[in-house]
């Protein structure tokens, strides 16, 4: 079986979600619920017997190492750690960054630190096999220049906020601990998601959401700041392929191949709305668009080149932005009690009181 960590967020959900309608491995996931962990994303697994919820906190030494001495009534034992649990938001981080250092930093260490232990204290065959996989992303790589060439996996290190700077710290224990110990680690680095189940303080579910609340859509800046989307599902597909035929050691940079800058994503999904959910009396939700204070600090460009993923491994992405775009609008039209659910206070609560509340170590 596989431990995720963070699978209660955006990109963990699709991919327990994607998982469990691919393979029959059981998982465990093992998330905080923070305000940006949903379990009840996963309720429609029922009390499917291959997904067990474990709620704490991946710096939770304790907790961590008891579930990798897990097993199954079939004898499965753990054999791979997806690592997604993370402080994801840039914004979050500019205004208060001791969490990001918290989970992104200390959390990672821990997890490593406890995976080191129970992967040395596997038969060889067993020890062979297991992978500890590391989720980041292409902000570690600083911002580009227009006209730069985009990010390579041997590009150099320069995170510019908390955020990128708690993850490119992340990344660098994770390769210690290859080196040091030996530890079978595989890292992707990936560029922007977007998709179902992304919490509403991002750019494009924040823009639908207050698009269909007929509320500002708040554009950073001049809005030319350039970003690669990259369809989460994409994404998971990427980290099983990773997962299964990775190079021990190795990064991989996974990206859309899809260079947008946010005014003209903002501009498309108030196209499609107009199409989908026109407003009132034929005015347009671009009139909703609303530029606002710049960002500190704001990266300019991002962009990955996915060429060694492609070549070693064969992923390339499926969808285009036309296409995913389209796909993730019409669920978020489909979805909004989720919507509704997710930024209410009366959902934090409920969580509380069903899963308790742990405070972090
Ligand atoms: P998210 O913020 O939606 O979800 C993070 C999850 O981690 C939440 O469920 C939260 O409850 C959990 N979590 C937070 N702190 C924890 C802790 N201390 N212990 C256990 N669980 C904890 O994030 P996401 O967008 O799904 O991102 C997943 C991973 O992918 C992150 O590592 C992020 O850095 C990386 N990434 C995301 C993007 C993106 O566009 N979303 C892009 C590049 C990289
Ligand atoms: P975001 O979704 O926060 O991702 P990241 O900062 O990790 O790239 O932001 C995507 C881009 O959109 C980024 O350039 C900041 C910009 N942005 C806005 O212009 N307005 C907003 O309200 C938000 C949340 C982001």
């Amino acid at each position: 079986m596989i431990l995720v960590t963070g699978g209660a967020g955006f990109i963990g959900t699709n991919f327990i979600l994607g998982w469990l309608a691919r393979n029959d491995e059981p998982v465990i996931n093992l998330d905080l619920v923070t305000y940006a962990g949903n379990p009840a994303n996963l309720t429609p697994l029922g009390a499917d017997p291959r997904y067990r919820f474990q709620r704490g906190d991946i710096a939770d030494r304790e907790l961590v190492s008891g579930l990798l001495r897990e097993s199954t009534p079939d004898g499965d034992t753990v054999r791979a750690i997806v690592h997604f649990a993370a402080e994801s938001h840039v914004d979050r981080s500019i205004h208060g960054p001791e969490a990001f250092v918290h989970t992104n930093v200390v959390g990672t260490f821990r997890l490593l630190d406890a995976a080191r232990d129970y992967w040395s204290a596997l038969s060889p065959a067993r020890r062979e096999r297991f992978r500890f996989l590391h989720v980041s992303t292409d902000e570690v790589y600083g911002s580009l220049a227009d006209t730069d060439p985009p990010f390579r996996e041997t590009d150099r290190y320069e995170p510019n906020s908390p955020y990128s700077a708690s993850k490119a710290a992340s990344d660098h224990l994770v390769r210690s601990y290859h080196h040091t110990y030996g530890l079978p680690v595989v890292t992707t680095n990936c560029s922007n998601n977007y998709g179902p189940y992304q919490f509403p303080e991002k750019l494009i579910p924040l823009c639908i959401h207050n698009a269909l609340a007929g509320k500002p859509l708040p554009i950073y800046g001049d809005g030319r700041q350039i970003r690669d989307w990259l369809y989460v599902e994409d994404h998971c597909l990427a980290i099983e392929r990773v997962l299964e035929a990775g190079r021990e050691g190795e990064t991989y940079n996974v990206g859309g191949w899809n260079e947008q800058a946010n005014i003209d994503v903002v501009t498309t999904i108030c196209a499609i709305l107009d199409e989908e959910r026109p407003r009132a009396g034929n005015a347009r939700h671009a009139d909703l668009i609303t530029f606002v204070r710049d960002r500190p600090g704001h990266d300019r460009r991002y962009a990955i080149d996915a060429g060694r993923i492609e070549r070693d491994l064969g992923w390339r992405p499926r969808e285009t932005f036309a296409t995913g775009i389209r796909k993730t609008i019409r669920w978020y039209l489909e979805h909004e009690a989720w919507v509704a659910s997710v930024v209410s206070g009366a959902y934090r609560e409920w969580i509380d009181r069903q899963y308790g509340a742990p405070g972090r170590t």
